[in-house]
């Protein structure tokens, strides 16, 4: 028969298991605790008397007695393990907090200008193609009618790759390319980057350009100032007024380049247009017939016209921007508000 005294500490071992598991926070845990794990608590004191026990007695009832301390301990732990989990578990999920939305993303305003002269070009019925931004020396100048060592080559401050290969300096050389892979009738634009040695506040090493190219039988320069006006209503506002002024490009003649009047005075003259009442947005001019020899059309069957823009420029006129950098820098103090 079991001596009074295992008895006890098999009750002890009952009630501190049943007491760490009723712990309903963790003061009550800590109380139970020491009540039957503390230095003098209950088991303490029960295995103090393991010493009044017999000689015969003590080695079992000692035995016991550890096992249930231990069970205890295990307890003990596996409660405290239970109130921290959902103790932090609280802390952390607050319903009534409003939710956090994530931030979403938008079209870069260069991008958006891109898609935005294109769309215009779409619904006049032109298709949108894309090209090499590796150009050959043949497509930029050569097949442009810029002969080797002319003059006009000095224009464009070229990257070179190699001598034949080039970071190509405008979107033109799309206008070969195109031709060469098509029979008239052409309506095309082309968006793209464009890349010259240039860097100051209204020029960037790596800039976008859309190209226009129109071949089709009996195509005029009515057509081109026609085109260009219908452009820039869409692009500015309905009633924008457009110049032309000759100029000269070695792929077309003649050549014009196109202002429209000042978006900031309307034509009074202002510090944007520099007092002259107009901007300058893009060139333009009927193709040269030379062009056509390069991809076997014959001039005397149709004819054409072409236009190369700025994307960057027709962006700051539109926003009213100065300052071509502010593209670039990632800045989203600066590219949230388009
Ligand atoms: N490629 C010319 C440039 O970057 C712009 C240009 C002028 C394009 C006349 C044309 C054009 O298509 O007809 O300076």
């Amino acid at each position: 028969m079991e001596s009074n005294l295992v008895e006890k500490i098999r009750e002890a071992g009952a009630r501190a298991l049943e007491a760490f598991q009723k712990a309903a926070s963790a003061e009550e845990l800590e109380a139970a605790r020491v009540e039957f794990l503390g230095t003098k608590g209950q088991f303490a004191k029960l295995m103090k008397q393991l010493g009044t026990l017999s000689k015969e007695e003590r080695p079992a009832a000692g035995a016991v007695a550890n096992q249930l301390r231990l069970e205890a301990v295990e307890a003990h732990q596996a409660a405290a393990e239970t109130l921290e989990g959902a103790g932090s578990k609280a802390a952390w999920l607050d319903v009534t907090l409003p939710g956090r939305r994530p931030s979403r993303g938008h079209q870069h305003v260069i991008s958006r200008t891109a898609a935005e002269i294109c769309d215009i070009f779409a619904k006049l019925g032109f298709s949108i193609v894309e090209g090499p931004e590796v150009e050959t020396d043949y497509y930029n100048f050569e097949a442009l009618n810029f002969p080797h060592d002319h003059p006009a080559r000095d224009m464009q401050d070229t990257l070179f790759i190699s001598p034949e290969l080039l970071l190509r300096t405008h979107t033109s050389p799309m206008q070969v390319r195109t031709m060469e892979k098509n029979k008239p009738p052409v309506w095309v634009v082309v968006p793209g980057k464009t890349y010259r040695r240039d860097s100051d506040i209204s020029h960037s090493p790596m800039f976008h350009q859309v190209e226009g190219l129109i071949v089709d039988k009996g195509i005029t320069f009515a057509d081109l100032k026609g085109i260009l006006t219908a452009f820039a209503s869409a692009m500015f506002s309905a009633d924008t007024k457009i110049r032309l002024r000759p100029s000269f490009f070695p792929f077309t003649e003649p050549s014009a380049e196109v202002d429209i009047a000042c978006v900031l005075c309307g034509g009074k003259g202002c510090r944007l247009c520099k007092g002259t009442g107009w901007l300058e947005i893009l060139g333009s001019g009927m193709v040269d017939p030379n062009v056509y020899g390069f991809v076997g059309y014959d001039p005397n069957e149709i004819s054409g016209f072409a236009f190369g823009m700025g994307i960057e420029r027709v962006a700051m006129l539109k926003y009213g921007l100065d300052d071509i950098r502010m593209f670039y820098e990632s800045d989203l103090r600066f590219l949230t508000q388009f």
